[in-house]
């Protein structure tokens, strides 16, 4: 960080203690980290809920391939959403099981488009949706 403001914080005691108390158990190094970290989970947390924005995101899905042709609608799927998928992950669980992550890239909008669809598939068991950022705007 080449550019630094400093700030005063001024909060009630027992909420600056319990802070306190928390950034040690996590093991920050000192408040100014921990801070920057609410900061910036925070203007994520905005970013993910304007669907204009761009983002980059993950898809995390554990299904069952023997399922009736949910191999096949999953394929078709990501290619109808071609422009966001960036890479996948397949790690074949047991027999019946496949964890599958979808590395993502485009608008909020479109990423929730696909997270849906595919949540709402037979035979997808689990589908949880991250959406992060691409990183330039947080210092
Ligand atoms: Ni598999």
């Amino acid at each position: 960080m080449s550019d630094l403001e400093r700030y005063t914080i001024t909060m009630p005691r027992e909420l600056f203690e319990s802070f306190d108390e928390r950034i040690r158990r996590r093991g920050y190094k000192n408040r100014s980290e921990a801070i920057r970290d609410l900061v910036r989970a925070d203007l994520v947390r905005e970013k993910a809920a304007r669907p204009n924005q761009r983002a980059a995101a993950t898809i995390t899905m554990v299904y069952d391939h023997h399922h009736h042709e949910l191999n096949e609608k999953l394929t078709a799927m990501q290619h109808d959403f071609g422009e966001l998928v960036v890479s996948t992950l397949h790690v074949h669980l047991d027999h019946h099981n496949c964890l599958e992550v979808l590395v993502l890239r485009g608008q909020v909008r479109r990423i929730e488009a696909l997270a849906d669809a595919i949540s709402v598939l037979k035979g997808v068991k689990h589908a949880s949706l991250t959406i992060t950022t691409e990183g330039a705007e947080l210092a």
